[in-house]
């Protein structure tokens, strides 16, 4: 039997990361074999498309870097996440093809309709479940800030955040059936619980 396959989505700081280890518990309690990865940089080219990907010293034009994750994620699913499904693994990827429409197209005003023709051109697999964290840019980015060196994603501005989450909300709403909400202003102890919740019911279905 094939395996299931969970993406987990939102904008920066908005602790889909943090609540991996969650995700991993629930599963391995659960007896759950299954893999984790993630988005950019899960395939063998992986960590060189990361590095040029999110180099902040580097000017990329929005269809190139389009194309970059595109040809990350072929590899990704070639070489991974596909493989795995087929023995029956269920793998758990930080980010996927969501990211694409909401980041390049949201964020960088790309046409979410290339997008969607390249990605069925490419065969790539849908996601079974979908969590995405969301919460008010404002926030989200404060945290972000927190942590390490701002990428080049990290550095844009306010408002292309702001796309990217309205793009979320948008494919969230134009995929009920996978996608699950995670309300991420709320405290960590909330947010695993919801996240709990939500794997209990997909795994109940
Ligand atoms: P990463 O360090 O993995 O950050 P995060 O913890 O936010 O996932 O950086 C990945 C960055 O790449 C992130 O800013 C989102 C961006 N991205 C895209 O723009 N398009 C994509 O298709 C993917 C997968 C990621």
């Amino acid at each position: 039997m094939q395996g299931k396959f969970i993406t987990l989505e939102g904008i920066e700081g908005s602790g889909k990361s943090t609540n991996l280890d969650v995700i991993m518990e629930y599963l391995n309690q659960h007896k759950v074999e299954c893999k984790l990865t993630r988005e950019p940089g899960g395939g063998p080219l992986g960590p060189n498309l990361r590095s040029i990907l999110l180099d902040k010293d580097k000017s990329i034009s929005p269809s190139v870097e389009m194309l970059l994750m595109m040809a990350d994620r072929k590899d990704h699913v070639d070489s991974l996440i596909s493989p795995n499904l087929n023995q029956g693994k269920w793998v758990i990827s930080d980010r996927y093809l969501d990211s694409t429409f909401a980041y390049q197209g949201g964020g960088r005003k790309m046409d979410m309709q290339i997008i969607d023709n390249l990605s069925k051109q490419l065969d790539l697999p849908s996601p079974d479940l979908t969590l995405l964290f969301d919460l008010p840019v404002d926030i989200a980015l404060s945290r972000a800030k927190e942590r390490s060196e701002l990428d080049r994603f990290e550095k844009e501005p306010l408002h292309f955040h702001q796309r990217i989450r309205d793009a979320y909300l948008f494919l969230a709403d134009k995929n009920k059936e996978r996608f699950r909400i995670v309300d991420s202003s709320k405290t960590m102890t909330e947010v695993s619980q919801q996240v709990i919740s939500f794997l209990n019911e997909f795994l109940n279905d």
